[in-house]
C-alpha cells in the first residue's frame, strides 16, 4: 500500500460502504484531513472573506442546506440549484447534478471561482492567500511532505477530508450487513420490502457487501418538467436541462444524477432543485409515477401504494443516517477559524 493511502471505513466493522481511498499524495493523510476540514470550514477561502463550503454544506444540516429549496450565493442572491449533502460524494462517480466535473479535486474551483459564489478572480489568489499565512503554510508543508501551497494540494485536502466524510454506519448498514436482526423494526424491514418491490434498486443500487444507494447514472424523474409547469410554485422560465448541458444528447435532457440515498433523513430538501419539502413528498411523488414529462424514464410507474406501505417506505429511507454525523459535526465545529461561521437561521 502507498505510505499516504488510508482508506476509510477500515477496522470499523460492518461500514455499509465499499473502502474509499482517502488520499494518494504523499504525506499524512490523516493531517491532510484535518487540513482539509479546516479549509472546508475557513471563510478567508473567499475573495471577501465571508463564505465557507460550509455556508452552503452546513455540518448541523447533514453536511447540506436545510430549510431552503436552492442555495443562496454572494449576497444572498438565489442560486438556481438545491445545496446537496457532501456526505459520501466520495462515492459519486462525478460531481454535481449533471456530473459536469469529474473529481472532488477538480469540483473545488467551481465555487471558488464563481462569480455568484466565492468570487475569487483566480485560482492564483486563493494560493496567494493561503501561501499568506504562516499557520497555513505550516500545515501544508506538515501534510503534504514538506510541499508548498498549491491549487493541486488546496484541490487534494478539501478532498482528502470529503473522503473522510464518506459514511455508512447506519441501523440499516448492521442490519443488512452486520447481521443485527433487531436493528431494524418491523416497519422498517416492512419498508425496505416496499423499497425493493417498487423497483428503487434499479438506480438507488444496494449490493451483497456493500450499498451506495446510486448506480450514477443520470435518470429523468420528472421533476424538472413540473417544475417549469408550475407543480412547485411559480412556472420558472428558464429551464434546467440537467446532464443534457453537458453532453447535448437529447436522451439527457432533464436527467440528473442519480442522488444516494444515505443520510437523506437528514439532508431535506429533496432532488436537484429541492422542490420536494420531504420523504413524504418524495413518496407521493414516486408514487405517483414521476412527473408527467414524456421523456421520463421508463422505469417509473404510478406504484398504488397503500398508506401504511408510504409510511414504512419513509421510515425504512430514515434508517440511512450514519451514526457517525454526531461525531463529524463536532470535528467540523473544532476546526480553528470555525468559531466564526455560525449555523446559517433560515
Ligand atoms: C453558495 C453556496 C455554496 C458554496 C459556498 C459551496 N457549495 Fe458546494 N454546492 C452548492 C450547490 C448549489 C451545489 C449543487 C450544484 C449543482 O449540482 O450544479 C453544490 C455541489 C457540491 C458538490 C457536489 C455534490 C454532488 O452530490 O454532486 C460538492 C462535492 C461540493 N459542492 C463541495 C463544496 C466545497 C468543497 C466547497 C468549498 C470549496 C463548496 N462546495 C462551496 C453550493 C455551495
Ligand atoms: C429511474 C431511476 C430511479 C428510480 C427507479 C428511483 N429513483 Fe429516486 N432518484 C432518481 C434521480 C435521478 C433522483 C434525483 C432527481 C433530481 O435531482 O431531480 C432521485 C432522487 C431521490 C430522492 C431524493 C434524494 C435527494 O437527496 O435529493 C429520494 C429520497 C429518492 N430518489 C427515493 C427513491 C425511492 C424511494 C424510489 C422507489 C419508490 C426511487 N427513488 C426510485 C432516480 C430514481
Amino acid at each position: 500500500m502507498h505510505p499516504a493511502t488510508m482508506t476509510a471505513g477500515e477496522s470499523r466493522g460492518h461500514s455499509g460502504l465499499p473502502p474509499v481511498v482517502i488520499s494518494n499524495e504523499a504525506g499524512d493523510p490523516a493531517l491532510q484531513v484535518a487540513l482539509g476540514r479546516r479549509l472546508f470550514m475557513d471563510p478567508q477561502l473567499a475573495e471577501d472573506g465571508t463564505m465557507a463550503c460550509a455556508t452552503c454544506h452546513i455540518p448541523e444540516h447533514g453536511f447540506a442546506l436545510n430549510g431552503a429549496p436552492t442555495a443562496f450565493g454572494r449576497g444572498g442572491r438565489v442560486l438556481r440549484r438545491n445545496s446537496p449533502t457532501v456526505l459520501n460524494a466520495a462515492l459519486a462517480t462525478s460531481q454535481f447534478a449533471d456530473g459536469r466535473m469529474a473529481t472532488l479535486e477538480d469540483q473545488i474551483w467551481g465555487p471558488l471561482l464563481s462569480i455568484e459564489e466565492a468570487w475569487n478572480p483566480t485560482v492564483q489568489d486563493v494560493v496567494g492567500r493561503l501561501e499568506g499565512r504562516a499557520d497555513y503554510r505550516e500545515e501544508f508543508r506538515a501534510a503534504f511532505a514538506g510541499r508548498k501551497v498549491s491549487a493541486r494540494l488546496v484541490g487534494a485536502a478539501i478532498a482528502a477530508y470529503e473522503r473522510s466524510l464518506a459514511t455508512g454506519l447506519s441501523r440499516f448498514d448492521r442490519w443488512r450487513f452486520g447481521g443485527d436482526a433487531a436493528a431494524l423494526s418491523p416497519a422498517e424491514r416492512a419498508g425496505y420490502d416496499v423499497f425493493q418491490r417498487s423497483g428503487c434498486p434499479t438506480c438507488h443500487t444496494v449490493g451483497t457487501e456493500f450499498a451506495t444507494f446510486t448506480d450514477n447514472s443520470f435518470r429523468n424523474t420528472g421533476v424538472e418538467w413540473a417544475r417549469l409547469r408550475g407543480a412547485f410554485g411559480p412556472a420558472k422560465s428558464v429551464p434546467d436541462e440537467g446532464r443534457f448541458e453537458v453532453t447535448g444528447r437529447e436522451s439527457d435532457r432533464r436527467a440528473f444524477r442519480v442522488p444516494s440515498l444515505r443520510n437523506a433523513g437528514v439532508t431535506a430538501p429533496y432532488m436537484h432543485d429541492g422542490s420536494l419539502a420531504t420523504l413524504a413528498d418524495v413518496v407521493e411523488w414516486y408514487d405517483a409515477g414521476g412527473g408527467s414529462d414524456p421523456g421520463r424514464d421508463p422505469v417509473l410507474r404510478p406504484l398504488g401504494l397503500a398508506a401504511d406501505d408510504k409510511a414504512n417506505l419513509v421510515a425504512f429511507l430514515q434508517t440511512l443516517t450514519s451514526q457517525d454525523l454526531e461525531r463529524l459535526v463536532a470535528e467540523a465545529r473544532g476546526t480553528p477559524g470555525a468559531g466564526t461561521l455560525r449555523p446559517r437561521k433560515l
